[in-house]
């Protein structure tokens, strides 16, 4: 059985898009017919409210309090609202995970449990997507030892540039090596904030990262989703940031083509 693609959804300030990306890429994938697993590692549990998941008696949590712990448990199907999503499941988060993730640090293998809980999926995913949080702990070192692709939303506030430096340092930190694919997504575009995203486009630049070309623009109807715990490409499927994020999949799927695993 093949391996899946792990991509994680990263930045270290908050409110960039980085749940709306992970939910709008799943969706996509998902739409495509690409068996996706959305794994949320945020205690906040955002993404898992989104996908009507928000409330489950396992989560995350559960691998991290008991490495042994039977993962397929912990595997739902994604909803919107009542209705399950095609080829979409979910491993949910909640508040508990923030206490856990600290006290698996006894573990002499904590730094493999998210991986060593994957290995024992029972059902094939083409696609697992990773929520992370802003801060780094050990669940999200454990995803970020194991992530194939990085993908950084910045919203076009200077702020969510200026932290990707230091990720980048924890990656290479915690993979002992300089070798991981990633790129930034911009979000949340809009034309006439022409001045802020003048100045964070030139940092960027600067700093020569890498970008994707297609670039997510504002919608009032996005944040609406959140707000009704939506995902929101399916809340809102007319709107230009459905377009932007399926043309974003294609682009990630070129990407990934050529990425090392
Ligand atoms: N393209 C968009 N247009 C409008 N609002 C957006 C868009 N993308 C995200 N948002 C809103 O921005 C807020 C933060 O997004 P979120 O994905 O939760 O960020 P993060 O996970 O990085 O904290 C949410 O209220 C969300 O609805
Ligand atoms: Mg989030």
């Amino acid at each position: 059985m093949k391996k899946p693609f792990i991509i994680s959804f990263a930045n270290s300030k908050g409110g960039v898009g980085k749940t709306t990306s992970c939910i709008a890429v799943g969706c996509c994938l998902a739409k495509l017919g690409y068996e996706t697993l959305v794994i949320d590692l945020d205690h906040q549990g955002n993404l898992s409210d989104d996908f009507g998941r928000g409330d489950e008696d396992y989560t995350i949590t559960d691998i991290f309090e008991d490495p042994k712990f039977d993962i397929n448990k912990i595997v739902y199907s994604a909803r919107d609202g009542d209705k399950e999503i095609s080829n979409l499941s979910i491993i949910p988060a909640d508040i508990t995970l923030a206490v856990e993730a600290r006290s698996a640090e006894r573990f002499r293998h904590r730094l493999s449990i998210l991986d060593d809980g994957l290995k024992r999926l029972v059902t094939h995913f083409d696609f697992i997507l990773i929520d992370l949080r802003p801060a780094i702990d050990l669940s999200i070192e454990n995803a970020l030892l194991i992530t194939d692709l990085i993908v950084i939303p910045v919203d076009m506030d200077r702020r969510a540039v200026k932290g990707i430096d230091d990720l980048f340092q924890v990656v290479k930190e915690i993979r002992r090596n300089d070798d991981f694919v990633y790129t930034l997504v911009k979000t949340k575009v809009n034309k006439s904030h022409s001045k802020m995203q003048k100045s964070t486009n030139k940092h960027i630049q600067e700093a020569g990262y890498q970008v994707a070309s297609t670039e997510i623009r504002v919608s009032e109807l996005y944040k609406q989703a959140t707000e009704q715990r939506r995902p929101s490409p399916l809340y809102a499927p007319h709107e230009r940031p459905y377009e932007d994020y399926l043309s974003l999949t294609h682009e990630l799927l070129a990407k990934i083509k050529e990425a090392p695993r």
